[in-house]
């Protein structure tokens, strides 16, 4: 089948199979190894996109379901305007080392940036929620919860020069 979606800014056109999964097609198909697969049966998080602005795991949906759509993946946080600067979320998750392994890191990312989309400012207890579909195998849970709420605060902080 022929898909038509935005991934990262940049639209694309993939030829699949109907059954494609998106985090095989992510990683298989074009080569985006950013999204991890921990258990492909929807429990651990790492495979973490953000599709039409909702974190979903990609071990979950088609391929198919792509089309028209907007897919943003790990590999599209980082490099704003033609840099190689990290976002905000991924610098906030390496000042406050909310990771260990990393292996978990792509999934925190996603559904962190979901979760500031919806609430700019999450407080400990709604960071602690959003994460409940996100398993960390090193545990590393409150450094995790420390990064969002300091990348969520990076996000809203003015750009110098504003
Ligand atoms: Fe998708 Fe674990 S690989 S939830
Ligand atoms: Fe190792 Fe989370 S940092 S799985």
């Amino acid at each position: 089948m022929i898909v038509n979606f935005t991934l990262n800014g940049r639209a694309r056109t993939v030829d699949v199979e109907p059954a494609l999964l998106v985090s095989d097609m992510l990683r298989e198909n074009l080569n985006l190894t950013g999204t991890h697969v921990g258990c492909d049966t929807s429990q651990c998080g790492a495979c973490v996109v953000l599709f039409n602005g909702d974190a979903v795991k990609s071990c979950t949906l088609l391929a198919p379901m792509l089309d028209g759509g907007t897919l943003l993946t790990v590999e599209g946080l980082a490099g704003k305007g033609g840099s190689n600067q990290l976002h905000p979320m991924q610098q906030a998750f390496h000042q406050n080392h909310g990771l260990q392994c990393g292996f978990c890191t792509p999934g925190m990312l996603m559904t962190a940036m979901a979760m500031v989309g919806k609430n700019p400012a999450p407080t400990e207890a709604e960071v602690r929620h959003g994460l409940e579909g996100n398993i960390c195998r090193c545990t590393g849970y409150q450094n995790i919860v420390t990064s969002i709420i300091a990348g969520a605060a990076a996000m809203n902080a003015p750009a110098i020069g504003d």
